[in-house]
């Protein structure tokens, strides 16, 4: 089976179908938005931050098939992982996470390669209140 976009990628059309973590999250940490000037595509990852790690992660993409899928597949990688893990996120892993995108789909992953980090960057510039106040 296809979609419109002309995918046979099961993993795409599962995350596709089935997003997972959509919306955002509530009294986020950290939020990267970002937008591929190719295709026009906007994708926001919300991220909450527990011990340094990322124990909550949410999407709202509005985009391809790919990029949806892209971001569904994110936030289930990037959640348990350290602030550093994060920062070293890479759109390779996002596309071996989905089983292969097609060259002319490469900048999907790349978008949510882009928005993790944005969302990081976002936490850490966040003042934070001192711990136990
Ligand atoms: Fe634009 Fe997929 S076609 S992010």
């Amino acid at each position: 089976m296809s979609d419109e976009h002309g995918h046979d990628n099961a993993l795409v059309l599962d995350h596709f179908f089935n997003p997972r973590n959509v919306g955002d999250v509530p009294d986020a940490d950290g939020v990267g938005e970002v937008g591929a000037v190719s295709c026009g595509d906007v994708m926001r990852i919300s991220i909450k931050v527990k011990d340094g790690r990322i124990s909550e992660a949410r999407f709202r993409t509005f985009g391809c098939g790919t990029s949806i899928a892209a971001s569904s597949v994110t936030t289930e990688l990037i959640r348990g992982r350290t602030v550093e893990e994060a920062l070293k996120f890479s759109n390779t892993e996002v596309a071996a996470a989905l089983g292969g995108i097609p060259p002319a789909k490469s900048h999907c992953p790349v978008l949510a390669e882009e928005a993790v980090k944005a969302a990081v960057a976002d936490y850490l510039l966040k003042p934070r209140k001192p711990a136990g106040t």
